[in-house]
């Protein structure tokens, strides 16, 4: 088993087989122009310190994609994404090295096949390539992505009308610091489902129970909900199972307080799934890797 950071991963029980952590260091430039900078970076650094190296050096991309936990050889397998950019928008091509054949390939994005926390990674390709290298193509002088609403509300309440990429790193940063729980003081591997997709006619039956759902629209026929407002609206937020539960900030995150057995948390993921099932007639996807 390869581990990136291990944070999107949940054990119910121990692994019988060898785990590998990628510790592949570096961050090389490419190649730089006036507008533009190649940056290849190691799969075992650190996501988020990457990330503050580019906002540090002017280098626009990755910004909103701040403190967002694990390495960055994992960033593509499961196309992270937050506050309205996806690391797929960044990605030029993935390298890595298959673990059956030693064969050393380079995967362009398109090869990747990126989706919604989803690329050929966690399809096809499942396990069978150590990722060592990543190359995104970061901006500078750029226009940079606060349409996402928490972050212009941020912003304003910083007082902020012309944000620099410093500005939108750190509103990023409040941001998820007021709503998830960080994983160095409460267990948890970030949203433990995806958002699902619905469609319009379901959602709009739906809004007539629900004249408060919340909704991202993808195209004609499909709708997005928000799974942590149908987690909260099931009344789940903040259920407090003694060493395990449901985070009371965000209930897209189930945390575990202290002792909790990996079954707990997949025990109470699977409740949840039945619980909005029942409810809302909609199957939760789990975003989560489950050992
Ligand atoms: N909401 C609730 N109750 C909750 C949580 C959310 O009603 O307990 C509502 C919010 O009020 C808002 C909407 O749901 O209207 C969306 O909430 P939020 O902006 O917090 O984002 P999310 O859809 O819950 C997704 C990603 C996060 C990412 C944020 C911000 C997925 C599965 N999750 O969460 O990614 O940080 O958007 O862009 O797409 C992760 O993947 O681990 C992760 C944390």
């Amino acid at each position: 088993m390869i581990l990136g950071g291990g944070s999107n991963i949940l054990f119910t029980e121990d692994f019988e087989g060898i785990v590998l952590k990628n510790n592949i260091k570096g961050l090389h430039i490419h190649e730089e122009t006036d507008d533009s900078i190649l940056v290849d970076v190691g799969a075992g650094e650190n996501w988020h310190q990457f990330v503050l190296q580019a906002v540090d050096n002017g280098w626009a991309g990755v910004e909103n994609l701040s403190l967002i936990p694990g390495s960055v050889g994992a960033s593509p397998i499961q196309n992270i994404g937050a506050y309205g950019v996806e690391v797929k928008d960044v990605i030029v091509s993935v390298e890595g090295v298959n673990i059956q054949t030693k064969e050393s390939r380079q995967f362009s994005n398109a090869e990747c096949q990126f989706g919604y926390r989803d690329s050929i990674f966690k399809r096809e390709e499942k396990g069978k390539w150590v990722i060592t290298k990543v190359r995104f193509a970061l901006r500078k002088n750029a226009t940079l992505n606060t349409t996402y609403g928490a972050i212009k509300d941020t912003l304003d309440r910083m007082k902020i009308t012309a944000p620099s990429i410093q500005d939108v790193s750190q509103a990023v940063i409040a941001i998820r610091q007021s709503k998830l729980p960080d994983p160095a003081q409460i267990g948890n591997a970030g949203s433990f489902f995806k958002n699902p997709e619905i469609s319009v006619n379901q959602f709009a039956s739906l809004k007539e129970t629900y004249p408060n759902i919340v909704s991202y629209p993808i195209d004609a026929t499909k709708v997005k909900v928000p799974a942590g407002w149908l987690i909260e609206t099931a009344g789940w937020k903040g259920k407090n199972f003694g060493t395990y539960g449901v985070h009371k900030d965000q209930a897209l995150v189930l945390v575990n307080y202290g002792h909790a057995d990996g079954n707990d948390i997949k025990k109470l993921s699977e409740s949840i799934k039945h619980s909005i099932w029942e409810t809302f007639g909609i199957q939760l996807e789990t975003e989560v890797n489950i050992i």
